[in-house]
């Protein structure tokens, strides 16, 4: 079986690849490879990054690799936090903390549209291919459900029923979000290639 590493240390996002590549690919962590170092993501943009970390493997651990990253991009506020989602109340902070900075920065703020975008970047020999998923929704001005994380309880995407990503099931969000749909790609490519090797 063809090995290939997935840039993550994010079990769930591990698992949830492995179910969707099926037995053509062993799909390795970090971990699995020894690697325990904080890739710097210095980029500007999320495809940046993806590129940064997948070439940071590659370089480092010799293996084809495929990287993703994620920015929530919110229309009032230019597009932020955009690349900084992960830090947007500041280093340290959380979630909660990144949901609060967003929900005090857009009150009163009656045009609310946002989009999560993905970029898969994968580096297979010495080419390069992106794969990209976004889904258009809008902010609410509070918190619905629990489910999920990041930003999910106060995403609503424009397709559904009118719940956030918190309210929805795993398989319900996967099917209409960014990464799922950036995903579903990358799996579709690796199936198609890997069927006709
Ligand atoms: P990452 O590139 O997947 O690590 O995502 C960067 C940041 O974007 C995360 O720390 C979350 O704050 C946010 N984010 C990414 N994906 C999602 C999602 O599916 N729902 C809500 N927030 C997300």
């Amino acid at each position: 079986m063809k090995k290939i590493v997935f840039a993550t240390n994010n079990a769930h996002k591990l698992q949830e690849l492995r179910q969707m590549i099926g037995d053509r690919y062993e799909v390795l962590g970090l971990a699995d490879i020894g690697c325990h170092e904080d890739i710097p993501e210095t980029g500007h943009f999320i495809e940046e990054n993806a590129q940064i970390k997948a070439r940071y493997v590659k370089e480092n651990y010799g293996y084809d690799c495929f990287s993703d990253d994620t920015g929530l991009e919110i229309d009032a506020l230019g597009g932020e936090p955009g690349v900084h989602s992960a830090r947007y109340a500041g280093p340290g902070h959380d979630s909660e903390a990144n949901i609060d900075k967003v929900l005090s920065l857009l009150q009163g703020v009656t045009e609310r549209t946002a989009r999560f975008r993905t970029a898969v970047v994968l580096l297979q020999g010495d080419e390069i291919h992106l794969f990209e998923g976004q889904v258009e929704g809008v902010i609410l001005t509070e918190r619905h459900g629990t489910g999920g994380f990041g930003y999910d309880s106060i995403f609503q995407p424009v397709e559904g029923d009118g719940s956030t990503f918190a309210q929805m099931s795993p398989q319900d969000k996967n099917r209409i979000s960014h990464r799922g749909r950036a995903v579903a790609k990358l799996v579709e490519f690796l199936n198609l290639q890997a069927s006709t090797n």
